[in-house]
Formats: C-alpha cells, structure tokens, sequence
C-alpha cells in the first residue's frame, strides 16, 4: 500500500520537491510476479519503437553505464552486440519495469533530455522532450518552474555520483492502462464520472547521476490504484479532495479533472 500520508500531504495543492534517499537495486527490481509488465513493455517496443524510445549521441554513453548497472543488479539483458544501439534499448526497456529517461549537462551545465525508455508515459512522449533542457521539459507544467524551476536546476547540479533519490508525483485517470502516450486516446474525468471509474496514477521517480557518463539517470515506475481503494483510508481521501480543491483551475486543467473537481470532491469525502 502506498504511503497515503507523504504522497498526499495535509493543506492546500503546491508543488514540491519531495525528495528522498532512494535505492536503486530496489527500484530495478522486479514487483510483478505475472510477467505482464515486461511483457507489455516488450509489445509496445516491438510494435513502436520510434515513439518509445530514442537516443541522441550524447546519451550513448549513459546506456552504457545504465546497461552495466542493470547487469550488475541481475537484470536478464538479451543482447550482447554493442553496435547494434536499438537492439540494446529494446533489451534494457524489456527487462526493467521502471521506463527510463537520460540527461545531460550540456557546456552550459543545463540539463537536457538526451534519450531514454518510456513505454508508460502519464500523458506525454518521449519525442517530444528530445534535447529540451529541463525547464522546457516541465514548460506545459502550470507554475511549475516558477515554484521550483531554481531548485530542480540546482539539484540536478549538485546530483554527485553515488547519491540516488526518489520522489512521487500523482495523477488520475479514467483508465488503469499502463501507457498512457500522448498518441492513445483518452477519455477526460467530467462531473458525470463514477468512483469505480477513477485510478490514482502514482509515478515513483529515481534520480541518480550516473558513474561514468556524468549523465542523470531519471527512472519512473508507474503504480495505478483505483480511487475506490483510497476511499477506505478516510483521511488520505479527504487530503486528496483538498489538495483537488485547492489547486489552481490550471493546474485542474492541466491534469485533465477541471470539469470532475467538485463531483471527485463529492466522491472523496
Ligand atoms: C527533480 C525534481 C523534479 C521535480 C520536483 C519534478 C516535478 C514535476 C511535477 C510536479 C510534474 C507535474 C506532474 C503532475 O502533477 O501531473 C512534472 C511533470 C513532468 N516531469 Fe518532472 N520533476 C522533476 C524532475 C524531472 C526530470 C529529471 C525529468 C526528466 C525528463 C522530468 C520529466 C517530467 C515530465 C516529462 C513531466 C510531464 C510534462 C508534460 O506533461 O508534458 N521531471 N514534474
């Protein structure tokens, strides 16, 4: 069960940093004992693999440290041929359940996006993020680089080799799909949605800077709760009907519930 109280503190909506010491051997590990999970990763990067995956050159290096990293912690890596660079996503993105992102400090020491493995994406796609420093990244994020842009940066700065933190963010959606790329069709939570139709998306991020590429390993590895199932904590629903409340209308919009905000409000408490 998820940790109500830190993913949905008590007061009113603000982003926040919400970092923690993470564990990287523990986020790479495996949680779904069916298999289904790396085997819907394995689909979707057989079946697109130009939306879910990419890699500029720059980031070639971070796969490889990320291909050691992973090896070391017992991941079953298919390939071993070196040249062939989609073949070594396609097994790296097949055989951990975390999707992937990689920055970089460009000569500027900004941070920008220089590839990764995102087959779960919470309404959004790799592709689009390409090269984008990470403020542009966040662009569509409603006050979200004016509250922590400073911070993200300067955190992303000091990220020393060996540190690993972790962090949540939450969403809902009137689908428990897995992936969630902006290509797919969605249906939006209005005022007419039921309880039983609604999931919390948690995204539980890792972020450590790797050894020897000096790149950012992003990780992000997506959990779906029915809002049912939170309803039975009574004080978590009733911080998450606050935290609904509060927030700005476009900040609502922007995570697609401004029209269901009274009606999610109603349901929660
Ligand atoms: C380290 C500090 C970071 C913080 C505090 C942070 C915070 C956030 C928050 C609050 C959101 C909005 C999510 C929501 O409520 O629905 C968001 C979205 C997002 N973040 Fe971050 N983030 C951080 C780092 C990163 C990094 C390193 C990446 C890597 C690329 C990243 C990629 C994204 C993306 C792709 C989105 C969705 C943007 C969209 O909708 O187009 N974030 N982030």
């Amino acid at each position: 069960m998820p940790d109500w109280s830190r993913i949905f503190p008590a007061g009113d909506h603000r982003w926040t940093m919400g970092l923690r010491p993470g564990d990287l051997a523990d986020d790479f590990a495996p949680r779904d004992p069916t298999g289904e999970t790396l085997r819907e990763r394995a689909r979707w990067l057989a079946a697109e693999p130009e939306k879910y995956l990419a890699l500029l050159p720059a980031g070639r290096a971070s796969l490889d440290d990320t291909s050691a990293l992973a090896r070391l912690l017992g991941a079953p890596l298919a390939t071993n041929d070196p040249a062939d660079e989609r073949q070594r996503l396609v097994a790296l993105g097949s055989a951990l359940e975390p999707d992937l992102v990689w920055l970089l400090p460009d000569a500027a020491g900004v941070h920008r996006v220089v590839g990764g493995i995102v087959c779960f994406p919470s309404s959004w796609a790799l592709t689009e993020k390409l090269g984008l420093p990470i403020a542009d990244v966040h662009g569509p994020v409603p006050e979200l680089n004016a509250v922590l842009g400073r911070q993200i940066d300067t955190f992303l700065r000091k990220l020393a080799a060996g540190d690993v933190w972790t962090r949540e963010n939450w969403s809902l959606s009137r689908s428990a799909e897995r992936n969630q790329h902006t290509s797919r069709p969605r249906r939006a939570l209005d005022a007419d949605v039921t309880i039983a139709e609604v999931y919390i998306r948690l995204e539980h991020q890792l972020l450590l800077r790797l050894p020897t590429s000096g790149g950012v390993l992003f990780g992000i590895r997506i959990e779906i709760v029915p809002l049912e199932e939170l309803r039975q904590d009574r004080d978590a629903a009733q911080r998450l009907a606050r935290l609904i409340t509060t927030m700005s209308p476009e900040i609502a919009h922007y995570k697609n519930f401004a029209p269901a905000r009274e009606r999610l409000a109603q349901l929660l408490t």
